[in-house]
């Protein structure tokens, strides 16, 4: 055997070392990926905010925190208002998608209800920051 396969084979072999110690560590500290919580980053929660207020969402609703014009008038209230009070919709419908069809197609989801379509004067963009922030409201 020439000197350079001996060194070539000893490289092989503390590889094929290092591969064996190494993998059961990577194996045993991985830890799983933790669990995604949908959160809304500060410029979506602005433009979701607005969106809200701009379309005078507390015609029908109340969200505690949402619109100044309702919060320092105890009138929009939801035991006065005629939706239903959206302070925790996050808890009841937390996926966008679901928030996103209630704005688009209210219909389909409340066959009966009296909502309706209120997408139609908004940009994709403020459907989705309006979806998004719907969602993160625990
Ligand atoms: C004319 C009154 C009215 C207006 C304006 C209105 N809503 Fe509604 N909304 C309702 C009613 C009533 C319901 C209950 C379902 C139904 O009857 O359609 C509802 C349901 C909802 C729901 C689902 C609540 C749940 O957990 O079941 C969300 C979210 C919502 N509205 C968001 C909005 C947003 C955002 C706006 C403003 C863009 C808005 N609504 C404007 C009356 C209204």
């Amino acid at each position: 055997m020439r000197k350079d396969d001996r060194r070539s084979n000893r490289i092989k072999a503390i590889a094929a070392w290092a591969f064996v110690i190494i993998m059961p560590i990577v194996f045993l500290t991985a830890k799983p990926d933790p669990v995604v919580v949908p959160t809304i980053d500060n410029a979506t929660f602005l433009s979701g905010r607005h969106v809200f207020r701009a379309n005078v969402c507390r015609a029908c609703h109340y969200l505690k925190g949402a619109d100044p014009v309702a919060d320092a008038n105890p009138r929009y209230r939801p035991e006065y208002l005629y939706g239903p009070d959206l302070t925790h919709e996050g808890s009841r419908n937390p996926e966008i998608g679901w928030q996103k069809l209630n704005l688009t197609k209210h219909d389909m989801l409340f066959p009966n209800g009296s909502m309706g379509d209120q997408s139609r004067l908004m940009t994709k963009a403020e459907i989705n920051d309006l979806a998004a922030y719907m969602a993160s409201r625990k």
